[in-house]
């Protein structure tokens, strides 16, 4: 049997919870050549990376984890793709913006590495708060804004699809959720793009159930950290970061939600905001816009407003 071509690197930065879901959900896709899972910590990427290799003959992927520590970024170099998930995450009570310090600290520093070793990348971010610390990643890159992308809507999205689908009783195969805006309180749900089993959302289910749900999915990260109490959610957000990587690797040309740079797209300018884009080896290639009903695009440039003033601020953290 001919072997698979396996194609690329991809680095993974933060071998966290996060972090190290991520690299082994790349790996397992047995598409890249190298995966490598990097993190301040000395030992702990470099023991992740052996544990998953290990696993190779009994998953039966070939794609080769390597695990860099004490904060180096030997081996990375030339990465096609950059994960960032480097950061602190939530505890119970917390929300994402009381992490932004911190994190802003870590994410400039990571940021500023990655531009120095794999300056043609694409990074997608995916540490918390998420529209400030992709805005203040492509700040301390200087890579172009469609090189520079976040993962929020795809996570949101599923989340909000599982729900459905639980309540519906129905696979979430046959479900399609659709959610713009901030990965925080101005999440923009968009009723008009929601089916179950090719039905309208609104036909299959109650204003007041859809409502719940909305509020549910809003609070989707929130109510993982209460359970776990002490970190957060990491299973359904390295699968839709991990599923990015791959689209931007595979030149797919997939649309997704994910956070990215808006320059003029549904009269909003200037701001880094989940918006569905199509996602290829540069990145993103295009902003797709669609079209929502009023109350949706008054909810999207809502949040587009309130995550701006914040986005600006990160320039100086
Ligand atoms: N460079 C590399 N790694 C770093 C750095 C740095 N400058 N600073 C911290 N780290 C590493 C930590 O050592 C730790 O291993 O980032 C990792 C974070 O892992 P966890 O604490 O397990 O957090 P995780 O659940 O993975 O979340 C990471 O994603 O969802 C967001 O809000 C979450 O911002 C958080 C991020």
């Amino acid at each position: 049997m001919a072997a698979q071509p396996r194609n690329g690197k991809v680095t993974v930065v933060g071998a966290g919870f996060y972090g190290s879901t991520t690299a082994l959900r790349l790996a397992e896709y047995d598409v890249f050549e190298t995966v490598v899972l990097t993190d301040i910590l000395e030992g702990k990427p470099e023991g992740l990376a052996l544990d998953m290799n290990q696993s190779r003959p009994v998953e039966g992927f070939e794609t080769k984890v390597v695990g860099v520590g004490g904060g180096s970024y030997e081996g990375t170099e030339g990465s096609d793709v950059v994960v960032v998930t480097a950061g602190l995450p939530r505890k119970p009570g917390m929300s994402r913006m009381d992490l932004i310090e911190t994190n802003a600290g870590i994410v400039r520093q990571v940021s500023e590495n990655i531009a120095k070793t794999s300056p043609d990348a694409v990074v997608i971010v995916v540490s918390n708060p998420l529209d400030e610390m992709t805005a203040l990643a492509q700040i301390a890159t200087g890579s172009p804004h469609h090189r520079v992308m976040g993962q929020a809507g795809m996570l949101d999205t599923a989340r909000f699809t599982n729900f459905v689908a639980e309540e519906c009783g129905v696979p979430v195969s046959s479900v399609r959720t659709l959610t713009l805006g901030s990965h925080g309180d101005t999440m923009v749900p968009v009723p008009s793009r929601c089916t179950v089993e090719g039905k309208p959302l609104a036909d299959v289910l109650p204003a007041d159930r859809i409502e719940h749900l909305v509020q549910r999915t809003r609070n989707g990260g929130a109510e993982v950290v209460a359970l776990l109490k002490t970190g957060s959610a990491y299973y359904a957000p390295s699968a839709a970061a991990a599923r990015m990587a791959r689209a931007v690797m595979e030149d797919s040309g997939a649309v997704m939600p994910v956070c990215t740079w808006v320059d003029g797209e549904y009269g909003i300018s200037g701001v880094y905001l989940g918006v569905e884009a199509e996602i290829g080896r540069g990145g993103v290639t295009r902003v797709v816009e669609s079209n929502l009903s009023d109350d949706e695009l008054a909810g999207l440039r809502e949040a587009a407003e309130a995550v701006r003033a914040k986005q600006a601020d990160v320039a100086d953290l």
